[in-house]
C-alpha cells in the first residue's frame, strides 16, 4: 500500500474521466447477464473504497440488492468512516484482505466480482482470480482492474524479470520476451496471465463435473486507460455447457467496446469545455460520409469523442 495511506484517501474516483466512460461501459455488458437470472438473484462483490461508486451504480442501473465490499483497511477508526460513507443500506463492508474474504464470502447464486486493484499485478491477484475460477457459478462475471505500476520505470531489459517476480510462481505466457513488456505491453502480458490462471482453475474443476456443467470462459472486457496511471480493465463471463445459449455473442459484439481478443479498446478522453460537448455530441451520430469537427480539436481527438461520446461523462457542480 502507499505510504500515504488506502487510494480512497487519495483519490476522488468520482472525477475520473477514464473510469467513469469505462465503468459505464462495463455497466451496459452486465446488463447482458440477465440471460441466465433476475439482477435480484445476483450479488456484487467488489472494492468500494470511500465511495462506493461501482455499488452504487450496479444497484441503481441493474437492481443488484446484494452488495459486499471488501476492505483491507485495518483502523477502527477509518473502518467507522467506510461505514459511514455506505451510500446503501444492503451493502455489506468485510473488512480484509481478498486473498482471505473471497474464499468465504457466499457463491450460492450468480456472482459479479470487480477487483478494482490500487498496485499492480501481483501473485495474490491471480490467487483471485483462481477462487472465482473454483467458486463461481455460471453466469458469473470477473473483472480485474489493475494500474501497471512496474511497466512505466523499469528499464526494458529488466521487464521480463520483474514481471515474473510479479506473477509468482504461475507460467510465463508462451513466448513472452522482455521488448513484448514495454509500455502497454505490460498490460496485455496481464491480461494473458490472468485469463490462462482463469481457465486453469475452470479446467481443474471440470475434472470433477459432468460434460454439461463444464465452465468455459468469455473474455468480454479489455479496455486500456489513464488516469494518473495506466490501468487495465480485463473482464470475463463464465458459462456452462448446459447454459451456453444464454451467452449471446451477437448481443455482446453489437456493443462497440467489447474485446473478446488480445486487442484492447483504449479509453483516452479529449478534455472538452462544455460548448464543445454539445457542439460535438450534436454532430453525432454522424450521418455516412459526414464528418466531425469542432475549432482547435484534433482529428485523433474527435475520433476518441465519437468512439466514447455515448459514455463520455458530464461533470456538474453539485453537492452529491
Ligand atoms: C482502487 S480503490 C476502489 C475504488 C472504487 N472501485 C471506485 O471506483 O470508487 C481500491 C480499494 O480497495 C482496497 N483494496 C485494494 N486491494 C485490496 C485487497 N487485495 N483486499 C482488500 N481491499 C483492497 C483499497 O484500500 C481501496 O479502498
Amino acid at each position: 500500500m502507499d505510504v500515504r495511506g488506502p487510494s480512497y484517501k487519495r483519490v476522488d474516483y468520482s472525477l475520473r474521466r477514464a473510469k467513469a466512460i469505462q465503468r459505464k461501459m462495463v455497466v451496459e455488458g452486465l446488463s447482458l447477464l440477465r440471460r441466465f437470472a433476475p439482477f435480484s438473484q445476483y450479488r456484487f462483490i467488489g472494492f468500494g473504497g470511500l465511495r462506493f461508486a461501482d455499488l452504487a451504480l450496479v444497484h441503481q442501473q441493474l437492481g443488484i440488492t446484494k452488495l459486499i465490499s471488501i476492505e483491507h483497511e485495518a483502523d477502527g477508526l477509518q473502518q467507522k468512516r467506510l461505514q459511514f460513507n455506505k451510500p446503501l443500506r444492503s451493502i455489506e463492508l468485510r473488512f480484509g484482505k481478498s486473498n482471505d474474504l473471497l474464499p468465504k464470502v457466499p457463491w450460492t447464486g450468480r456472482t459479479i466480482v470487480w477487483l478494482d486493484y490500487d498496485d499492480g499485478m501481483s501473485a495474490d491477484v491471480l490467487t483471485d482470480v483462481a477462487t472465482f475460477g473454483t467458486l463461481a457459478q455460471s453466469g458469473s462475471a470477473l473483472l480485474i482492474s489493475l494500474p501497471l505500476r512496474a511497466g512505466d520505470d523499469t528499464k526494458p531489459e529488466k521487464l521480463l524479470k520483474a514481471f515474473r517476480s510479479a506473477i509468482g510462481s504461475s507460467p510465463l505466457p508462451a513466448g513472452l520476451i522482455s521488448s513484448d513488456l514495454d509500455g502497454w505491453g505490460w498490460a496485455q502480458a496481464c491480461r494473458r496471465v490472468i485469463a490462462g490462471a482463469l481457465q486453469d482453475a475452470l479446467a481443474d474443476r471440470g475434472l470433477a463435473l459432468a460434460s454439461s456443467e463444464r465452465l468455459r470462459c468469455h473474455q468480454v472486457y479489455n479496455i486500456e486507460y489513464v488516469d494518473s496511471r495506466r490501468m487495465l480493465t480485463v473482464g470475463f463471463v463464465i458459462v456452462s455447457q448446459e447454459e451456453s445459449g444464454r451467452f449471446l455473442v451477437d448481443e455482446w459484439t453489437d456493443l462497440p467496446w467489447f474485446r473478446s481478443k488480445e486487442e484492447a479498446l483504449r479509453i483516452d478522453p479529449p478534455i472538452l469545455t462544455p460548448h464543445e460537448l454539445r457542439h460535438l455530441a450534436q454532430q453525432l451520430p454522424r450521418a455516412d460520409g459526414g464528418s466531425l469537427s469542432s475549432p482547435g480539436i484534433s482529428d485523433e481527438e474527435l475520433a476518441m469523442f465519437e468512439q466514447l461520446y455515448r459514455h463520455y461523462p458530464l461533470f456538474i457542480e453539485a453537492i452529491a
